[in-house]
């Protein structure tokens, strides 16, 4: 006989197939696999925390050093594989599992570092695992010390990622909130208009009509907005409404991280930012 609880952990991890996973509406066994999947690696964010908060000031703003930082030390999802370039494979299904380029995130990071020093709250609609809302939340930190609460909604519950950074946090002052359900519910935004954060990150529902209802839900009060998939082959509705809100939000500057991958056919993710100065 082998050792039972080893080879349940096996069969645990192999019926966890990220390349089929719905993108909502989780079964209960599937929540309960996902549940159990990332308790088992929740010791990545400890790592991440240490190893982002050991990076000197001197790196911090380095393109090069940070892309492969997002590599080495933050990891890729492994869901829609098609969309990330296939030299990376050694780094999907690896630490936070965010679901980004890392050519654009490295450099929306260093964007985020100069920018939202003067911001101390953080929105994100669609936080998925919760690995890009425990980044921005670091990065938010590392630059304002007076950063106070941040707010992650996603219609799936909050995931052991979540959970574990919710006590680090805490711990170091900074109070986190988790939202389970839609971002158009009377409760969210009765929440969200409360709270007002000063950053928000849309990227939850990706149809024009969901992403701009969270647009217009946040644009009186959130200083910087971001919108994910701005440059996408595979959401054309989140690309129309950017290209539509960088004429029509005239008040607003913008900029965008759209590089891409030459190993790639095609355009992926991209990340754009609306801000006030
Ligand atoms: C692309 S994933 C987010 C990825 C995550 N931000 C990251 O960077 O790793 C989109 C998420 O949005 C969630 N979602 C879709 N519609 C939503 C809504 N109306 N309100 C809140 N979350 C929503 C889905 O459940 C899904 O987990």
């Amino acid at each position: 006989m082998t050792n039972s609880s080893e080879e349940n952990k096996v069969k645990e991890k192999a019926v966890l197939d990220f390349s089929n996973l719905p993108e909502t509406g989780f079964s209960e066994d599937t929540t309960q696999q996902v549940r159990t999947y990332f308790s088992e690696i929740i010791k990545n964010v400890d790592e991440f925390v240490r190893e982002f908060h050991a990076i000197p000031d001197t790196l911090l703003y380095n393109e090069s050093y940070m892309e492969q930082f997002v590599l080495n030390n933050i990891g890729l999802n492994n869901e829609s594989l098609g969309e990330l370039a296939p030299e990376l494979a050694p780094y999907f299904g690896t630490g936070l599992y965010i679901w980004q380029n890392p050519k654009q995130f490295s450099k929306y990071m260093i964007w985020l570092l100069k920018n939202a020093q003067n911001c101390s709250s953080y929105l994100e609609i669609g936080s998925r695992w919760g690995g890009t809302f425990i980044v921005t939340c670091e990065v938010l930190r590392r630059v304002n010390p007076n950063f106070k609460y941040a707010i992650a909604a996603d219609l799936i519950e909050a995931t052991p990622f979540i959970e574990r950074y919710a006590s680090i946090a805490t711990e170091a002052g900074l109070e986190i909130i988790y939202f389970e359900g839609s971002s158009t519910s009377d409760e969210f935004i009765r929440m969200v208009t409360e709270y007002k954060p000063n950053i928000t990150l849309i990227d939850g529902d990706h149809r024009i009509s969901g992403a701009l209802k969270d647009h217009m839900l946040v644009r009186k009060f959130s200083k910087i907005i971001v919108h994910h998939d701005v440059c996408s082959d595979t959401c054309p509705e989140s690309t129309l409404l950017w290209n539509s809100l960088k004429q029509l939000e005239s008040e607003m500057n913008h900029t965008e991280f759209i590089d891409q991958y030459p190993s790639l056919k095609g355009n992926y993710f991209g990340i754009g930012v609306l801000f006030r100065e």
